[in-house]
């Protein structure tokens, strides 16, 4: 049997959608008005899919107050309420919610408590969400 243990985030962050390798023309085309100059901000939903075994002493996949605190150190503290166009990680690269997805996935993949790190899926408005998954087969 495969067991999940799924745990909500809200993330607010602001953001400009503008990629230096198009021109003026193709980042308003690729981007809309999300590459207007002034930004914007979003409130995201993070949600964080760990899947293990049952742990018997505990009766639970993974320890929920643990990774509370791995997600706040490592992902909620770095770009809760931040502009993530000046983050380190989208320095070169476009802060689209695919690579905050990615970004968020890559500082977690090694740092659940126990289980792993199943899928990351990110909410950025109503109708648009973007989710990675776990490549391994395990
Ligand atoms: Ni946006």
């Amino acid at each position: 049997m495969r067991a999940y243990f799924g745990r909500r985030y809200m993330l607010s962050a602001s953001h400009r959608l503008h990629s230096d390798v198009l021109s003026p023309e193709e980042n308003r085309r690729a981007y809309g008005k999300c590459n207007n100059p002034f930004g914007h901000g979003h409130n995201y939903l993070l949600e964080v899919l760990v899947r293990g075994e049952v742990l018997p002493e505990t009766g639970m996949v993974v320890d929920m107050v643990s990774l509370d605190k791995v997600i706040r150190s490592l992902v909620l503290n770095r770009f809760d309420h931040a502009n993530l166009n000046t983050d380190a990680l989208f320095v070169n690269q476009v802060p689209t919610t695919e690579n905050l997805c990615r970004a968020v996935f890559n500082l977690l993949v090694n740092a659940v408590p126990s289980g792993r790190l199943e899928t990351v899926r990110i909410e950025e408005t109503e109708n648009n969400f973007f989710e990675c998954a776990n490549p391994t087969e395990a």
